[in-house]
């Protein structure tokens, strides 16, 4: 018996659709699911931090103690990584002392762009949403950037003091039924975005980096969809009309609903390509992760980050 190959395509996007609705339609039970099989993996404590390694930042994981590994591909639902430099593991352990949950690449929109509804940008979240939900409540976003401030070099690093989202709001659409972190309030619809980046947590990593102080900066993120560069006009605009310091392809949703989720956030950019007076952008994939690979920068981040986190288990004396 011969199939039909049209009658064959026809069962393959409709399966393909029904699947895509069920996402849409149970996404907090998608959630519930990743998060289920994370605790009875890793155990049921909360983690103090959650910590996103962006693209070539997943070495900073090394520094990681007492790790406890999965890939993401063997967590049910959780969005698999697809760019060079993003590992998709996630990694249970402790940063000077301090319980982290660690999240070795992350999603970027412009990969799951075309994805039907709005499945995509739930996508992109769906990380910070199980963070949420395991009680973690804290959110610490890296990635990397070009720098538009004149006074940034390739290497440096921007404390993410406010940003300015270019990429579609997460929270647009079915309002979900999540509750804020550690309570059994629900979110809110109008999310208030002021102090998105926790004041204390950025000065303690202002603090972190003090060693550092001609590489560090604090400053605005802008964020695009991507994935192509920046023309001259764009940087131009970006930099003088805007007044942002970095631009990105990612961070900004993953704050908004972090936020949302009543998390606090931090954030730093890694600036890996910087943009001149007149607006050129040359940046190209090579370029940027040839920086992401310097030992020297690596060496920099480690320390920062460390430093961070033994800063932070100093300020909430917990013991170690
Ligand atoms: N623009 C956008 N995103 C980036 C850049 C850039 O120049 N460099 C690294 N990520």
């Amino acid at each position: 018996m011969f199939l039909n190959p049209g009658l064959f395509l026809g069962f393959m996007i409709t399966d393909y659709m029904e699947q895509a609705e069920d996402f849409r339609d149970n996404y907090e039970s998608k959630v519930a699911e990743a998060v289920n099989f994370i605790q009875m993996k890793f155990g049921f404590d909360e983690p103090e931090f959650g910590i996103v390694l962006g693209s070539g930042l997943g070495g900073l994981a090394d520094a990681i103690e007492n790790q406890q590994v999965v890939d993401y591909a063997e967590i049910p639902n959780f969005p698999r990584t697809g760019v060079e430099g993003h590992k998709g593991r996630l990694i249970k352990g402790t940063l000077e002392g301090v319980s982290v949950i660690a999240l070795q690449g992350r999603k970027h929109y412009y990969e799951v762009a075309d994805e039907p509804f709005n499945n995509g940008m739930l996508k992109v979240v769906f990380p910070v949403h199980v963070l949420a939900n395991l009680g973690v409540k804290n959110y610490f976003a890296t990635h990397a950037a070009g720098g538009l401030n004149p006074n940034y070099k390739p290497g440096d690093i921007m404390i993410i003091e406010s940003h300015i989202n270019f990429l579609p709001n997460p929270l647009m659409g079915r309002k979900h039924n999540f509750f804020k972190v550690g309570t059994e309030d629900f979110t809110e619809r109008f999310q208030p975005m002021n102090n998105a980046y926790d004041p204390f947590l950025s000065d303690l990593l202002w603090t972190a980096a003090i060693d550092y102080q001609k590489y560090v900066h604090r400053g605005t993120l802008l964020s695009v969809v991507g994935p192509s560069y920046e023309t001259e006009a764009e940087c131009i605009a970006f930099r003088d009309g805007l007044h942002a310091d970095v631009v990105g392809m990612s961070v900004t949703p993953e704050v908004i609903v972090a936020r949302n989720r009543g998390m606090n956030c931090v954030g730093m950019s890694l600036i890996t390509n910087t943009v001149t007076a007149d607006g050129v952008n040359t940046a190209n994939h090579e370029e940027v992760m040839k920086v992401l690979n310097s030992a020297d920068v690596k060496l920099r981040l480690e320390t920062i980050v460390s430093d961070f986190f033994a800063l932070y288990r100093e300020s909430h004396q917990q013991p170690l």
